[in-house]
């Protein structure tokens, strides 16, 4: 079975081996919900979700990757568009790394792993219209038909190892993939990341620090929730304050950089972005849900409550949260 790749033109970029496809969760693209039965095509659509997918509390899950606890429907995109929008006006732009004039002159190969809906990717294709854009996510949650046509996007699961040969991209980026990997993962595909950039090339990572600060007594019962839940499917929930390191330890970086960003929760400081932070940690939240609601022991109408009173302390303690970037060049000689 052939990978599934939307839009770039293949001559743009060449792969070592043909990506496994894993599956194709077939929802429809306006609406994530299976659509109605009405032919051949429809059909198959329909016994492919339910193949590949689980429905939990009404909202739509991965079954082949079972260690990420997001969903994957339209509230999830909506969660991911406006957040994306959020965390480029907090960080005043896309990326850190010192590439805006060679992105402009073009010709530059960019990978963005884990694209989610592909906001990023595309706001960068439009952004530099000469280079490049590939965005790779284990789910299609990503446009099928997108414009500009620098964009593309490629169904596949990171962890099986990047499908393309060393040195391909000029930069690879990768944001909030936190709740997806386990360290050693983490370390594999960091190395797999300078594997496939070359030489005098750009990897960055941006990641959440989860852990909510000035908590009120609701918000530190979510966060430990949260760092529990995480803990035991094996992902380290401070995964952030190791990446610098794992970066570092593979010795192929020239240099490495680490951007902290705190944002305040709720209006504390008199923003939108403190107001659009909160509304942001609030959607997580309702996208953690399923997975909280065990840990806490409690019923969606109790969680529900929780994340009223969560709201109301964002202000009342003064509640913040961090967020990180994480910049190195790959090494000339490495
Ligand atoms: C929180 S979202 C972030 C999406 C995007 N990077 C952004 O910042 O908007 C994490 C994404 O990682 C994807 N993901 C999780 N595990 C993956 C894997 N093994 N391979 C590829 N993508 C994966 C999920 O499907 C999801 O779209």
């Amino acid at each position: 079975m052939g990978h599934r790749i939307s839009t770039l033109k293949k001559s743009k970029l060449t792969f070592k081996k043909t990506p496994q496809r894993i599956t194709n969760l077939a929802l429809t693209k306006e609406n994530s919900r299976p659509s109605m039965i009405r032919g051949e095509s429809e059909r198959e659509n329909l016994i492919e979700v339910l193949q590949t997918c689980r429905v939990i509390d009404g909202r739509v899950f991965q079954m082949d990757n079972e260690r990420y606890l997001m969903p994957c429907d339209d509230l999830e995109k909506t969660r991911l568009q406006s957040q994306h929008d959020l965390f480029k006006e907090i960080w005043i732009g896309n990326f850190s790394s010192p590439i805006h004039e060679k992105l402009k002159q073009g010709g530059m190969r960019v990978l963005d792993a884990g694209c989610g809906t592909g906001n990023w990717t595309l706001d960068m294709a439009y952004d530099y219209p000469a280079s490049t854009f590939l965005g790779v996510d284990i789910i299609e949650m990503f446009p099928n038909n997108v414009q500009p046509s620098n964009a593309g996007f490629l169904q596949y699961n990171i962890i099986n190892g990047l499908p393309f040969p060393n040195e391909t991209f000029d930069f690879v980026y990768q944001r909030f993939l936190w709740a997806a990997f386990t360290q050693e993962q983490w370390i594999h595909l960091i190395e797999d990341f300078i594997r496939v950039t070359k030489a005098g090339g750009w990897i960055e990572l941006m990641e959440f620090d989860v852990e909510i600060y000035n908590p009120g007594p609701i918000a530190k019962k979510l966060s430990d929730a949260t760092q529990k839940h995480l803990s035991s499917n094996g992902i380290n929930p401070k995964i952030h304050s190791k990446i610098s390191k794992i970066m570092t330890n593979t010795n192929k970086f020239e240099s490495i950089r680490t951007l902290e960003m705190t944002t305040p929760l709720g209006n504390w400081r008199q923003t939108s972005q403190g107001i659009k932070a909160l509304e942001d940690i609030v959607a997580t939240l309702k996208s953690l849900q399923v997975a909280l609601k065990a840990v806490l022991g409690v019923d969606n109408h109790e969680y529900k409550e929780m994340l009223e009173q969560f709201i109301e302390e964002g202000s009342k303690y003064k509640m913040y949260i961090k967020t990180f970037r994480f910049f190195g060049m790959k090494a000339e000689m490495s």
